[in-house]
């Protein structure tokens, strides 16, 4: 008897520990988390190992860590190019997370590295260089003088609006991918990130212009790039002279009237935000129509990182440039789209009442998977960027299945509205 119960006690035993090694084995094979807790202390961990990594072999200030090139190595850009503010801006994050000195000092460095960028009226990108570097910096320790760079890379911005047209342009005129149109004044749906600066500019500024060109730009954007079923255009090139639509095309995505999935991503983060500045439901609308469009898109795969165009090799959709399909063994997905969505829809679940928790759990579904194995780097590969598998352009042939450091900046800026609303779904 005494015998037959010490045998059965290590029966049970034995099979309560293979079946806590089953479990762990299975959580850490498929890289999830057991609660919102491990996703942001392994992420943020991880970020700041590949970052202090990247500062190391990152010394000249005239040059920003864009994505890897063709060489395998790191791609730097100047402060010309519009990607610039993001790496700065991802060491805000990580000082606003840590509340360490060391990622402070940098992002300080990093930032004023981005000066000279206030005054540049080449292209709309002024918005996304100027506002992630010096508005995170001007959010985070409130200095004047930040404010005062943030004014001027405003009215550099505002120096492209075309009354006529109601429109920022985004790029000088330019030929389209066929060679057969001349972008007189091209618009590309990326333009909304930018008109958070303008938004900010007439807060502290308390001059209206800025916005009013901003909502003006938003309205254009919302009849003319965003379709009835709430996907996206990328590129509409309007008549400077008349104001009026003259084609409706691509840049970066498979066909002038396919969705490419970044674009989709800045119209619904850009809309949500032009809600938070302005309350119009209107915006919110386009913002909720375009989320719906992204999230309930049969091409979607399960993990919610998207390829990196929803209509890529689909019936009915002819790329505009030359496109190999045997290039690609499999169809490239593109985390900084689903990095953007899901910095996007943390916010938008506050706005929207009726879609609040199927926005908020597509937004941490799309952080548990970037934080998985299969998107996040381990440490001290990747060139020691945070994140792979992004697509800069696949029509110019150039960062695919690459890293992106604006898909690490706004991944860093989803960790953290994360963490945050942890703290405020549970007070509420
Ligand atoms: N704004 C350019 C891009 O999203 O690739």
């Amino acid at each position: 008897m005494m015998k037959g119960l010490r045998f059965n006690n290590v029966i049970r035993r034995a099979a309560v520990l293979c079946s806590l090694c089953i479990m762990l084995s299975v959580n850490i094979a498929i890289g999830q988390y057991n609660n919102g807790k491990d996703i942001l202390e392994n992420s943020f961990r991880l970020a700041e190992q590949q970052y202090c990594n990247m500062l190391k072999v990152s010394k000249k200030l005239n040059v920003f860590p864009r994505s890897t090139g063709k060489d395998g190595k790191i791609r730097y850009t100047d402060v010309a190019d519009w990607t610039g503010g993001f790496w700065a801006g991802g060491l805000w994050y990580l000082y606003e997370n840590s509340g360490d000195a060391k990622w402070k000092q940098a992002a300080v460095k990093w930032t004023e590295a981005l000066a000279k960028g206030q005054y540049n009226t080449a292209h709309h990108d002024v918005g996304f260089v100027m506002y992630c570097s010096y508005g995170n910096a001007w959010r985070l320790t409130g200095d004047p003088e930040y404010k005062k760079v943030l004014l001027q890379s405003a009215e550099s911005l505002s120096s492209r609006f075309n009354p006529k047209v109601g429109s920022i342009m985004s790029w000088n005129p330019r030929l389209s991918w066929d060679g057969k149109t001349l972008w007189k004044f091209p618009v590309i749906i990326d333009n909304m990130i930018n008109l958070e600066l303008l938004f900010y500019a007439s807060k502290v500024s308390g001059n209206p212009r800025y916005s009013q060109i901003a909502i003006s730009h938003a309205e254009k954007v919302m009849q003319n790039h965003v379709r009835p079923d709430y996907s996206s255009y990328h590129v509409i090139n309007y008549d400077p002279q008349t104001g009026k639509v003259q084609n409706k095309e691509t840049n970066q995505g498979f066909a002038n009237n396919s969705t490419w999935a970044r674009g989709q991503g800045w119209g619904i983060y850009g809309f949500t935000m032009a809600f938070r500045e302005t309350g119009d439901k209107r915006f919110l609308e386009t913002a909720c129509g375009m989320a719906d469009f992204y999230l309930n898109h049969s091409n979607l795969p399960a993990d919610k990182v998207p390829y990196w165009d929803f209509n890529t090799n689909q019936p009915g959709y002819t790329p505009v440039w030359k496109y190999d399909p045997a290039a690609f063994s499999e169809i490239p997905r593109d985390a900084s789209a689903a990095a953007i969505v899901s910095s996007a829809l943390f916010e938008l679940s506050t706005y929207s009442k009726e879609n609040q928790e199927k926005y908020y759990t597509a937004a941490v579904d799309m952080l548990r998977s970037l934080s998985s194995q299969n998107y996040l780097a381990a440490a001290g590969t990747n060139n020691y960027f945070i994140l792979k598998h992004s697509v800069g352009s696949i029509p110019h042939g150039f960062e695919v299945d690459s890293p992106l450091i604006y898909a690490d900046y706004y991944f860093l800026e989803a960790l953290s509205k994360y963490k945050a609303s942890l703290v405020t779904r549970k007070k509420s």
